[in-house]
């Protein structure tokens, strides 16, 4: 009997649930060439979400090629990931690597190693004192295109990382110069750092805008959780009531990792039906799993981002205009609330969705109002 609930990493198959009109929007996307940027908040399931729709799209027509920048530290280490990706990833078996790389790279390259384990010792050594080659590098994908015949997408996780390249926006410049001069590759670009995303995408000054369509993946409905959560139960001989299964998504606000999470600990709980002590058992589980994490994010606050987090925990969610909510919490000036939003957002501790400012982490903020606030 395998693993009824899965979370901490990208899901699929029997998994993985919904998602199908996002998942049919994506593929679309992908099959007819358009680029797409794909942004919501961590672990709500946008890699998962990836995963499923490059295995759909993979055929004799269309290759997709996945990597993950979230590790790469500047622009070298950027060209290093796509070239080597690039190759292995459009090639069927590793002879084809080594011919690929042999036939699209040598004539860049001086050197292409080879380990002695082909399936994973494969990378390119570049020297990148030659900008003209980090071009060429770029255009890899159209070259091994246009060369077998067939489409290319290139879906890069962690877009967000580029943002900390130095010298970021030239980079960005050659990417967009490169890229979007290719005719049969489209690249689908996401992350989850929304106001980074957005502003590299949305802002006309910078050189990704208008790059592709925008997509804000949404979280999962509360009825199709419901569905998944009672039949993974049947499919291994327990069984949840709707009405539970209601809870568990209620309690995270459909957060799609933790109603993972929290069901695979009312399913450990559970002898053969799940009861409601169960369920708040799970929830003390959930907390004692994630307080590490929570005291963590704590620790690197200052006393007036923590009044401010209190507020938004208490439902002044856009009330921060008001002198009472500032006297009251103590937040200082609306110049000072300002910074206290911005900075809580880089930490991705809160979303900011027109004046509504909420907490990104849905059990994070049952954990901060249980325990910090009382302080
Ligand atoms: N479609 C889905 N169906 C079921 N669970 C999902 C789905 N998408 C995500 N999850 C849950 O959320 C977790 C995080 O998903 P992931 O794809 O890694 O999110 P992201 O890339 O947005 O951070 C997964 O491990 C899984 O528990
Ligand atoms: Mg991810």
């Amino acid at each position: 009997m395998g693993n009824p609930f899965v979370f901490g990493s990208a899901t699929s198959g029997e998994q993985f649930t919904d998602r199908v009109q996002d998942a049919e929007r994506l593929l679309a996307n992908f099959k007819h060439g358009v680029s797409v940027i794909l942004i919501s908040p961590r672990r709500w399931g946008k890699t998962s979400l990836v995963q499923k729709v490059s295995a759909m799209a993979q055929s004799k027509d269309i290759k997709v090629v996945n990597l993950d920048i979230f590790s790469c530290r500047n622009a070298e280490d950027f060209y290093q990931l796509f070239a080597t990706e690039v190759i292995k990833q459009t090639a069927n078996k590793w002879e084809e690597w080594a011919e690929n790389a042999k036939k699209f790279l040598s004539a860049l390259i001086p050197k292409i190693s080879f380990g002695i384990d082909p399936n994973t010792d494969f990378s390119v050594s570049l020297d990148f004192s030659n900008t003209r080659l980090n071009d060429e590098l770029l255009d890899l994908p159209q070259k091994i295109a246009k060369d077998k015949g067939f489409r290319i997408v290139v879906c890069i996780d962690e877009f967000q990382q580029i943002a900390e390249f130095l010298d970021h926006v030239h980079f960005q410049k050659k990417l967009r110069s490169v890229w979007q001069l290719q005719t049969e590759v489209s690249y689908c670009l996401y992350g989850s750092k929304k106001h980074v995303l957005s502003e590299l995408f949305s802002n006309q000054s910078m050189p990704f805008y208008k790059f592709g369509d925008i997509f804000f993946l949404q979280k999962i409905s509360t009825d199709d959780w419901i569905t998944f959560i009672c039949e993974r139960f049947r499919s291994t001989g327990k069984s949840i009531s709707a009405e539970l299964a209601r809870k568990i998504c209620d309690t995270v606000e459909n957060h799609s990792s933790y109603v993972q999470q929290l069901a695979w600990n009312v399913w450990i709980k559970t002898k053969t039906s799940a009861t409601s002590t169960d369920v708040d058992a799970a929830l003390i589980d959930l907390f004692n799993q994630n307080s590490m994490l929570y005291y963590r994010y704590i620790e690197g606050l200052s006393g007036f981002q923590i009044n401010f987090l209190r507020a938004v925990a208490d439902g002044k969610s856009n009330e921060f205009t008001r002198s009472e909510t500032l006297q009251n919490y103590h937040l200082g000036t609306s110049a000072n609330v300002k910074r206290l939003k911005d900075a809580l957002e880089k930490k991705e501790l809160i979303d900011i969705t027109g004046r509504i400012v909420s907490f990104n982490d849905p059990v994070f903020k049952i954990w901060f109002q249980k325990n910090i606030r009382k302080l």
